[in-house]
């Protein structure tokens, strides 16, 4: 493979939408930032100078990072932050993904304006394993709000209240035509007819799963978050915050009309309040006498904000693609088999202010634990054999007792512990982790990543895991591939991965208003034996915290 390099300046610049202009993280000044390119097999050397006024680290989202955590980016996790005025040198190899992933910054909110796309092609000399696209389109879907989003955590952090909801959706950095002084800059592509487009969509979006469609047009699903899968069509998709798609979009419409994309939120759970605004983009053919350019798009049907059904038949349909070339390893035998909840829960408050419900504050937790953030970095304090940054004693199993419904739950399994604990895994284990998600105190979809991982999705289902059951059903000949997973509603999901990857590797909700409650939680994988099975040494210019 060749060695890429390439220098990302993490800056403010000044950018106006809906009506105002603020400054925002950008990386070189653009927003959404650059795409990288790359070709699987390829290195890429990031030289990251942060001139901003905040803390930043940056994150490879899908990328395994194989034996180097060191490059993987989350704050206090992997590295300390880089502070500004500081540089960094990122790292990364692709060893295993293929397709449309992303990076984004990994401290605080900065990830809502500094993302971008990571191209991996397949491997010099080999080929999609679909018909060659005639041109490949970006689509990142992300989320605006008028107000400094480094400041809306503070209300999630230090006061347990919700955070504030979003002024827009975006598609490709823009609300688009349905929202107040967008119409202008509505993103418009051209395209031909009769041709096959590659879509790289990315949903960049902080707190809500989206439904995306294009009128009239079918779209087909070939790859999720790296990982080809096998060819379906459908008439939208459903896409949750961290995952990426790759979609094939053949022009096969009438030319002279102009055709809507958009997307909207799905949420499950009616409780919480969420941004009911749609973004739109606008697809128009080429080289034809556009009689009815002045008429407005058509418009796609979008299922309906709480269409559960309709996200999971879209779910239902992800395979893995399966073939000479793309095989898969799913573990076929268990030897460490993990159980985490998954919950939203309310926890009396010490101090003021104190803006959460009842009186009391929000948090959220995986088996009861309320995820710290530690004051230096995780993976130097294992390297290095520091004591008191985090505990090995993450509960493998949930408490006791735990009724996944929320009824009749006494006092002490309501109320979190707060802590810094890691869960350690032997090299190589093959692993199944059962992510049961919780009505604690309010049920939600919860887009679940690991870091350093492609895991397979073996099973899913609503309500509670049947251990004696659900195993029966589980698809382990051609499961898909993810990095991120979407817990249904009161629902679970059962993933399993050969723990190959040495390192610390952070697990949490991609849901940023949740992983600001401590719904994280970091898998630590020991060392292999061999010399080839252990974590890289570690670069010269670690930053110290
Ligand atoms: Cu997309 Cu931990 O991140
Ligand atoms: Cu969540």
């Amino acid at each position: 493979g060749k060695t890429h390099h390439r220098t990302f300046v993490v800056k403010s610049s000044p950018y106006t939408r809906l009506c105002s202009t603020k400054n925002i993280l950008t990386v070189n000044g653009k927003f959404p930032g650059p795409t990288l390119k790359v070709h699987r097999g390829d290195k890429l050397i990031i030289n990251f100078y942060n001139k901003a006024e905040y803390n930043i680290t940056l994150h490879w989202h899908g990328v395994r990072q194989l034996r180097n955590p060191w490059s993987d980016g989350a704050e206090y996790i992997n590295q300390c932050p880089i502070r500004p005025g500081n540089n960094f040198t990122y790292n990364i190899q692709f060893t295993t993904e293929e397709g449309t992933i992303w990076w984004h910054a990994h401290s605080g909110w900065a990830r809502a304006t500094l993302h971008g796309l990571i191209i991996v092609y397949p491997k010099l000399g080999t080929a999609y394993p679909f018909p060659k696209p005639y041109a490949e389109l970006p689509i990142i879907l992300g989320e605006w709000w008028k107000k400094n989003v480094m400041d809306i955590p503070g209300n999630a952090n230090k006061t347990g209240g919700e955070p504030i909801l979003s002024d827009a959706y975006t598609i490709n950095g823009q609300p688009g035509d349905l929202y107040p002084c967008s119409k202008q800059e509505t993103f418009r592509i051209k395209v031909k007819q009769g041709k096959t487009y590659l879509l790289r969509i990315v949903s960049a979006v902080m707190d809500e799963n989206l439904f995306f469609s294009i009128a009239k047009h079918k779209l087909t699903l070939v790859g999720t978050d790296g990982f080809y899968t096998k060819p379906f069509q459908t008439n939208y998709i459903m896409i949750t915050p961290g995952q990426s798609m790759d979609v094939l979009l053949e022009t096969n419409q009438p030319p002279n009309h102009q055709y809507y994309m958009a997307a909207r939120a799905y949420v499950s759970a009616f409780g919480a309040g969420f941004d009911r605004t749609t973004t739109t983009g606008i697809i128009q053919y080429q080289n034809t006498h556009n009689h009815n350019s002045s008429s407005s798009p058509l418009i796609p049907e979008l299922p309906l904000y709480n269409a559960t059904r309709a996200s999971a038949e879209f779910t239902r349909r992800l395979r893995s693609l399966v073939t000479k070339e793309y095989p898969i390893e799913v573990p076929p035998k268990v030897d460490t088999h993990l159980f985490f909840t998954v919950s939203i829960n309310l926890v009396n408050c010490t101090g003021k202010p104190c803006r959460g419900p009842f009186g009391k504050r929000f948090s959220a937790s995986m088996n009861n634990i309320s995820f710290v953030y530690p004051s230096i970095d995780i993976l130097g304090a294992y390297y290095y054999g520091i004591n008191g940054v985090f505990g090995r004693n993450f509960p493998e199993n949930p408490p006791k007792m735990y009724d996944y419904t929320g009824k009749n739950l006494p006092e002490n399994l309501l109320t979190p512990e707060f802590g810094t604990r890691a869960l350690v895994l032997e090299y190589n284990a093959s692993v199944e982790l059962i992510l049961q998600g919780t009505n604690v105190l309010a049920s939600d979809n919860h887009p679940v990543h690991l870091h350093g991982y492609g895991f397979y999705v073996v099973g899913w289902g609503f309500g509670n895991f049947d251990p004696k059951k659900d195993p029966l059903g589980y698809n382990l000949v051609d499961p898909p591939r993810e990095t991120t997973v979407g817990i249904p509603d009161n629902g679970w999901v059962a993933i399993r991965f050969r723990a190959d990857n040495p390192g610390v590797w952070l697990l949490h909700c991609h849901l940023e208003r949740h992983q600001s409650w401590g719904m994280s939680t970091v898998i630590v994988v020991k060392d292999g034996a061999t010399p080839e099975t252990k974590i890289l040494p570690p670069p010269d210019d670690v930053p110290k915290c």
